[in-house]
Parts: structure tokens; sequence; C-alpha cells
């Protein structure tokens, strides 16, 4: 039977310690967090990163503009707050429409004020291992391993998904702390095979329950970064389901995040956390 990783708990911890800290240094902190379209699970994200603010004691300021804004619009907005001194982060909610280049807009954000680290220069900095900010989520991973006393140096790791945003970034802070680490995508072959030699399992492939325990390893410790809502009917009266079939994987892991509660809550601590660097960095 799995230790169950409480990413709530550890989040609400990481919460705490910048909100302690930005009140014992009197710090002003801003966060201004873009909306582009009505997408209802963009709108929740961004009502939940407003709430954290809040919360640690951040001020945030909210721009929702339309679907159908102009990309130009939008980079003279995000021109405008690179040049206010008032403001510390910018983060544009994802996705945005399709008339929008995403990577134009990433672009557009003053690398020091990156707070969702998405941008090259961050990412370039975390590849060859200089100060830069890390993205939220894989970031979020290793401060879950860490503060569930997990080692990480030497260990087989496996990353399951090459995306910009948390395969790649998981698989370089996983190298950063002296795993041994392999990525596994779509076009892998015994991709069972080497899940299963993994101490530490990393999964972020989108996909509801794909991962049994003919994936895990005695005694692995499995991270679920996956998120899906699913009909509560053919899930055991639950709403929400992860990457991993928790029920048959939780048996053979030693540790196991679980959906919901798990790697979710981290990645807006984390946030919370990196606009805390950037008010610093001021
Ligand atoms: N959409 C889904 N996750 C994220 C995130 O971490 N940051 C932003 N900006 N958009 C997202």
């Amino acid at each position: 039977m799995a230790g169950i990783i409480d990413g709530k708990k550890i989040a609400q911890e990481i919460k705490d310690e910048v909100k302690a800290e930005i009140e014992r240094d009197k710090l002003e902190a801003c966060l201004a967090v873009i909306i582009v379209g009505e997408d209802p699970a963009s709108q929740v994200y961004v009502k939940n990163k407003k709430t954290a603010c809040e919360y640690c004691g951040i001020k945030s300021l909210s721009y929702e503009l339309g679907a159908d804004t102009p990309e130009a619009e939008l980079v003279a907005l995000i021109d405008k707050l690179n040049q206010d001194e008032k403001v510390d982060g910018i983060l544009v909610q994802l996705p945005l429409p399709e008339h929008i280049n995403e990577d134009n807009i990433i672009e557009a954000i003053d690398p020091a004020k990156d707070v969702d680290g998405f941008s090259r220069r961050s990412v370039g900095a975390l590849s060859i291992g200089s100060e830069g900010f890390i993205s939220c989520t894989p970031a979020g991973v290793i401060e879950l391993l860490k503060r569930s006393g997990v080692d990480i140096a030497g260990k087989e790791c496996v990353v399951m998904g090459r995306s910009n945003i948390v395969g790649k970034p998981m698989a370089m802070l996983m190298l950063r702390e002296n795993a041994t680490v392999t990525v596994v995508h779509s076009k892998t072959r015994h991709i069972e095979d080497i899940c299963s030699r993994a101490d530490i399992l990393i999964v972020a492939i989108g996909k509801p329950k794909m991962i049994t325990e003919e994936y895990v390893k005695d005694g692995a410790v499995v991270i679920d970064v996956g998120i899906h809502r699913v009909d509560p009917e053919t899930n055991g009266g639950k709403k929400l389901c992860g990457d991993v079939d928790y029920d048959d994987v939780e048996p053979v892991a030693s540790l196991i995040t679980p959906v919901p509660g798990g790697v979710g809550p981290m990645t807006i601590a984390m946030l919370m956390k990196n606009v805390l660097i950037a008010a610093r960095n001021r």
C-alpha cells in the first residue's frame, strides 16, 4: 500500500511561507493576469490564481479580453505591463484563441516578469542550469518529492510526455537533481518495459487512467500530472481522474499523488513563489 503525497497540504505550506515572507519584509508584489476569451476551464484557473494572490498578500491585476482581440492589441497590453514598475509578474492564461500565436505572446513578456517560466530565455536558463523562472507544474513536482522525503539523486526517473510546459522542463529539472532521466512519448517502443524500470515515474501524457500496474515497479514513487473530467457513473462516483489508474497502481507504489489533491494545487503555489522571487528581484 502506498503512502499518499498530499499536494493540497504541501501547497498550503508553500503559500503560507510566501505569505509570511511578504508580510515580514513588507514586499509589494503584484501579478497581472490576462485571459482572452471565455474558456470555462481557463476562467476557473484564473479565479484560483487570483484567490491565491489575495491569500498571500500579492496584488493581482485582472485583464479580461474578448475572444476576438487582435494579437497586436494583446502585445500592446503586455508592453504596457512590461514598462509598469509596479507589476512584478505577467501571466497570460493559455490556451489562446486560434488567431493568436502563443509563441509571439510568450516572447512578448519581459523575461524578468515571466513567472510562468515559458519563455525561450527561461527554458534555456533551466537547460544550462542558470538562474531563471521555472515552469510552475514541474517545479511543483520537485517540491512534492523533496517535501515527501524522496531522494532524487542517482534514481532512475522516467518522465512520460514531452510537452514544452511539463515533460521537457520536468526532465531537465530531474536531471538537475542528479536523477538518471528517460523521457518516453507516443512514438516510444517498449514503453511498459522502460516505465517499469523507474524508481520515480512522472506521468504527463494526457490520457485518462492509461497507467496501470504493469507500468510500475514495486515500490516506485508515482507522480500523476494528468487531470481529466470524467463521467462519475463509469469512474466509481468520482468526477475527476488522472493519467494513472490510481486503484490499480496504489497497491504496488511506495508513494503516489492522488487526483485531485496531488500535483494540481502545487502549480498555483509555485506561481506564488515565482511572483515573490520576481518582487524580490525588482
Ligand atoms: N494553461 C494551463 N496551465 C497553464 C499555466 O500553468 N500557465 C498558463 N499561463 N496557462 C496555463
